[in-house]
């Protein structure tokens, strides 16, 4: 990649938000050559965000400093974008990348990727790097499937193994306007739930693209279109995402649905005073909820502060 070296000694931070996104469907379509899954998801980027701001460091290198500790290391996503994109630039200016997290972790909403792009975009608008959002697209399909469909965030069709992003106008429905997430207790890692698929979860799309097809006329997805590849595997895995999903339903929920390998569970509201209703009610019987709702990057997430 040929791009301008940043001029030395660039002062200031960059704060960037990194959005969490839930899979409004997922068809898994079977199986690869390469051992990843086919995929036909439809993603939207919520109102609920890690924080992360960007410095330069004098020493050539890179450093992380997360509010969870236990994430701190060369293994970071975040730690290996920024790594990356150095690399790929020929950049010898450090970084250092401070991370206040939010989102939960491994909880099937995307945080550790979203931060990677996050760190991406974050390094080429500071130091103004002459790189591409297609170039930038390729990095990020090598630190993960979803990775790049944070580069824009917002709602999109996401294929390949995820990796293959159309964006799609903002048609989010009316009727899930606001939305609760609720995050039992536990972590679930991703390549376990994929390495359990068999035949009869896989689906041929049609799903997703009947989704695509309803919010680009702005009408109401069929419920059940509204599917998730991933949600039975996980069901039949986890008796505290069966436990979390039926005290779901008792308060009052129609439809609870998986988000991405989950444990994380959505449902959505038409009406603030319903969700926080059902919000407080989950939240007494002790569960992680947060009450959020779809967003677009594109307005104004990166700052850039210069001395
Ligand atoms: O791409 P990423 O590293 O986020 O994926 C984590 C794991 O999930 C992969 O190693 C793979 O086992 C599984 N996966 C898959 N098919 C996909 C995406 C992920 O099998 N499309």
């Amino acid at each position: 990649m040929n791009v301008a070296q940043p001029e030395s000694n660039l002062r200031g931070a960059c704060f960037i938000r990194a959005y969490a996104k839930i899979n409004l469907t997922l068809d898994v379509l079977g199986r690869r050559a390469d051992g990843y899954h086919a995929l036909s998801t439809v993603m939207q980027t919520v109102d609920l965000y890690d924080t992360l701001c960007l410095s330069a460091l004098d020493e050539d290198r890179v450093q992380l400093i997360c509010t969870r500790p236990e994430l701190d290391g060369e293994d970071n996503l975040t730690v290996r974008a920024a790594r990356l994109l150095r690399e790929r630039c020929s950049i010898r200016q450090g970084v250092l990348i401070e991370l206040h997290k939010r989102i939960p972790v491994a909880a099937g909403l995307g945080g550790g990727s979203s931060d990677a792009a996050a760190v991406l975009l974050a390094i080429q608008r500071m130091w103004q790097l002459q790189v591409t959002l297609s170039d930038l697209g390729e990095i990020a399909a090598v630190l993960g499937s979803d990775v790049p469909f944070f580069l824009q965030g917002g709602l999109a069709l996401c294929e390949g193994r995820g990796e293959v992003v159309t964006p799609l106008e903002p048609g989010w429905p009316m009727s899930m306007r606001w939305l609760i997430l609720l995050k039992p207790a536990i972590s679930i890692s991703t390549a376990a739930i994929f390495r359990r698929l068999s035949a009869h979860n896989y689906s041929d799309g049609s799903h997703s693209s009947r989704v695509v097809a309803a919010l680009q006329s702005g009408l109401e997805p069929q419920v059940e279109d509204l599917h998730n590849g991933l949600e039975r595997t996980v069901l039949e895995l986890h008796p505290e995402v069966v436990q979390a999903r039926a005290e779901m339903l008792s308060a009052g929920v129609p439809l609870v649905r998986l988000s991405g390998s989950g444990p994380t569970l959505y449902a959505s509201f038409p009406d603030l005073s319903r969700a926080m209703q059902v919000q407080k009610r989950l939240q007494a019987r002790g569960y992680e909820v947060y009450l959020t709702h779809a967003v677009y990057p594109e307005m104004g997430n990166i700052n850039v502060l210069f001395k």
